[in-house]
């Protein structure tokens, strides 16, 4: 089946990593006009788009410096009034465990992963509600949401709480046709985790164990995620989080 966007606009943060090269071609592919944000800097961005042959404008931005997102949010829109869905994509950790990792550390990991994502919200939101247009938020969150890990609390707590946000803006915002949803990907074979995975015996062994389809996530099968929720298909789904983990986030006894 073929997924139909060209009538879709879809503003992305962290659009230049590992699984969002695979979401971007996906979406392209589709027809969506991209407008592209990250913290890389325009010229090498552009060149990363030719290569994977992805057509999108391009913003450099930082998502945790909470005025650049405003800027850089009113100046995508100025260029591209037909912004309809915006993916709040940039998020990631290191593995620090909490007796060791400082309290500057903690604060830095939720403000990327959570705080970060509010900024983009209240950007996009307002917006769209200036325009009095329907929109659409998809957040990009994490299985570990829902269950504990060694070493990412701040993570696992940030991703956990921006899952809870994004029902609550879906609940204040329906009355405006805006909808908030979220992708909750598991282990993805793409970028650091793959290179960990190929080069870690214990996390290779972990990883394993843990998805119980015997299989990590493809970046593939995320971008389908997004192909399916940024589409017409899933008009009426509001306030979701799709976990496509392989099974990974299912609660396991012994
Ligand atoms: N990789 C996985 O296995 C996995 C699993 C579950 C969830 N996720 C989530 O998927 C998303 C993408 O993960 P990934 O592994 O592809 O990421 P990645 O590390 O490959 O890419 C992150 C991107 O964000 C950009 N970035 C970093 N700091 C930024 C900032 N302050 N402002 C703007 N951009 C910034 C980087 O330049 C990079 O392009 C994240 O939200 C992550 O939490 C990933």
């Amino acid at each position: 089946m073929s997924i139909d966007l060209s009538d879709k606009t879809i503003l992305l943060t962290g659009g230049l990593g590992a699984i969002a090269e695979f979401i971007l071609k996906a979406l392209d592919k589709a027809g969506a006009t991209l407008v592209i944000t990250d913290r890389i800097a325009e010229a090498e961005a552009r060149k990363m788009l030719a290569q994977w042959g992805v057509r999108a404008d391009y913003f450099e931005l930082d998502v945790t410096d909470p005025v650049a997102v405003t800027r850089v949010t009113d100046a995508a829109f100025a260029k591209h009034p037909g912004i309809n869905v915006a993916l709040g994509h940039a998020g990631g950790t290191g593995v620090f465990p909490f007796e060791t990792c400082t309290q500057e550390n903690f604060d830095a990991i939720v403000k990327f992963n959570f705080t970060a994502q509010t900024y983009l919200a209240r950007a996009v939101l307002a917006q769209w509600r200036e325009r009095e247009c329907a929109g659409h938020l998809i957040f990009t969150s994490s299985f570990v949401s829902q269950i504990p890990m060694e070493g990412i609390s701040a993570y696992v707590a940030s991703k956990a709480a921006l899952e809870m946000f994004a029902r609550n803006l879906a609940l204040e915002y329906a009355k405006h046709q805006i909808r908030v949803n979220c992708v909750s990907p598991g282990n993805v074979a793409a970028g650091s985790s793959k290179l960990i995975y190929d080069n870690d015996p214990v996390y290779r062994a972990w990883v394993d164990r843990v998805s119980p389809l015997g299989k990590r996530n493809s970046p593939e099968s995320i971008a389908n995620a997004f192909l399916y929720l940024c589409s017409h298909l899933a008009d009426e789904v509001d306030g979701f989080t799709l976990r496509v983990d392989a099974g990974a986030g299912l609660p396991k006894l012994g």
